[in-house]
């Protein structure tokens, strides 16, 4: 099956309960409603994207630790069945993306998930640090003398994804080209779609897939040190261990995991530390609290606010049956706030004990790889920042708008004053 599936479950439910309040892709003022799920109807199903949506964190944790019965083939599949025509623009386009990461199961994902994980790790990740903080260094530079700017647009949007280039030997003229194609993905993959947008999707995600695809066969020529060559190093030409078009496949993979998300969490993670503004005060004041900060925005202001799975069998969830093959939402932004295993969990407290307890990178067999990266590069951000501009606030009278996805909480800008 193609990265790109088509397929979805027909299996659903035939009632619509209390989870009437549930607003997949209204992220400013859901918690409300997920609080309440976790009271009254902590598993129900939602007819608008015909998911069984899972609010509390025990079944959360449980569903991701229970791979027998619980799949996470669809964990990428297109929100709206693909029409037949971006189906045809893909297979001309000589698409063979294959699902062997986040959306793969068994021992495929393990052998897979092995090779890529001897590269991407706290080992490599560390490595990285003074090239982070030099990147970070410059585009704080670009920020000089100004005294106001949109903070997703002029910092968070390109860095994480400069950040990633540093491991695949990307140039930053490409940057425009890599973010490009992942908004693409995001709509593709994660939001509702209109004709026009699959066809549109369909035909960057060839000229993505066609990138990889050229740059794996220009490593394999001029090997350098990056993810590339050093994927190709490992394969050695054995397809036992990854194929050619696994490796492509896995490329394909981290060229948009590896920036997307950071990008959206450090916009998430700077408008709660600037809500109240005492947080960024007291981070200016102490960096040392930077750390335990990331993860509480990871909990409180998670970039990826539900993940997909499906039902092998039928399972029995919080007193609630849910078929064989029926799809299945983890709430990470309700279990995240679940109070049975966070103290007052709608306050941002940056000194929260447990805030690492989060599940926003996933937990189990296919938590996230690029986690210590993820962390690294948030809390060089927040150091330099909060060094360079401890004056930062937010611009009065700002409206949050977020992209219409049900899978991330990902803010369209945030003005900021600099000074
Ligand atoms: C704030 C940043 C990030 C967030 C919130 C995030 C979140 C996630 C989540 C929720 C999953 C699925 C976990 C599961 O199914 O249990 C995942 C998987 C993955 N992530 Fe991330 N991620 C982030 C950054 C990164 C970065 C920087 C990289 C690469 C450098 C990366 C690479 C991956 C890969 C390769 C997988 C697939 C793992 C597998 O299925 O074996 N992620 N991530």
């Amino acid at each position: 099956m193609n990265d790109i599936s088509p397929v979805k479950s027909t299996s659903g439910c035939p009632f619509h309960g209390a989870g009437a309040g549930f607003t997949p892709y209204y992220h400013e003022d859901m918690f409300e409603a997920l609080a309440e799920a976790r009271r009254n109807e902590p598993v129900f199903y939602d007819q608008d994207t015909g998911y069984w949506i899972i609010s509390r964190y025990d079944d959360v944790l449980s569903i991701m630790h229970d791979h027998e019965r619980i799949s996470a083939v669809n964990t990428s599949e297109s929100a709206t069945p693909l029409h037949q025509d971006a189906l045809d623009i893909l297979k001309n386009g000589k698409f063979t993306a294959e699902a062997i990461q986040s959306n793969c199961d068994g021992p495929r994902h393990a052998r897979v998930r092995n090779v890529s994980a001897q590269l991407l790790n706290i080992r490599t990740f560390a490595q990285l640090e003074s090239d982070i903080r030099r990147l970070v260094t410059e585009a704080l530079d670009a920020l000089h003398g100004k005294e106001r700017a949109d903070l997703l647009a002029h910092f968070t949007y390109e860095l994480p994804a400069q950040v990633l280039f540093l491991i695949l030997g990307i140039p930053k003229a490409d940057t425009h080209n890599v973010k490009k194609w992942a908004g693409k993905r995001t709509i593709m993959n994660f939001s509702p779609s209109t004709y026009e947008q699959q066809v549109d999707g369909a035909r960057h995600m060839v000229d993505y897939w066609r990138y990889c695809v050229d740059m794996v066969a220009d490593r394999m020529k001029n090997p350098k040190d990056d993810f590339a060559s050093n994927l190709l190093k490992l394969r050695n030409g054995d397809d036992s261990v990854i194929t050619l078009n696994e490796l492509t496949s896995v490329v394909y993979g981290v060229v948009f995991a590896g920036h997307e998300t950071t990008t959206s969490q450090l916009t998430n993670a700077f408008r709660a530390l600037l809500t109240e503004r005492e947080n960024w005060e007291a981070l200016c004041a102490d960096p040392s609290l930077i750390p335990n900060a990331v993860e509480e925005a990871f909990r409180y202001c998670g970039a990826v606010i539900n993940w997909r799975r499906r039902a092998k069998t039928e399972v029995e969830i919080g007193g609630v049956k849910i078929p064989a093959g029926g799809n299945i939402m983890l709430s990470f932004a309700s279990a995240n706030r679940d109070e049975k295993h966070f103290e007052n969990p709608e306050k941002f407290d940056i000194r929260r004990k447990n805030a690492r307890k989060h599940l926003t990178m996933g937990n189990g067999l296919h938590v996230c790889l690029g986690a210590p990266l993820a962390r690294l590069e948030m809390k060089i951000m927040l150091e330099e920042f909060t060094r360079r501009f401890p004056g930062l606030r937010l611009s009065e009278g700002q409206k949050i708008d977020h992209a219409h996805t049900y899978v991330f909480r990902a803010p369209r800008s945030l003005p900021v004053e600099l000074q």
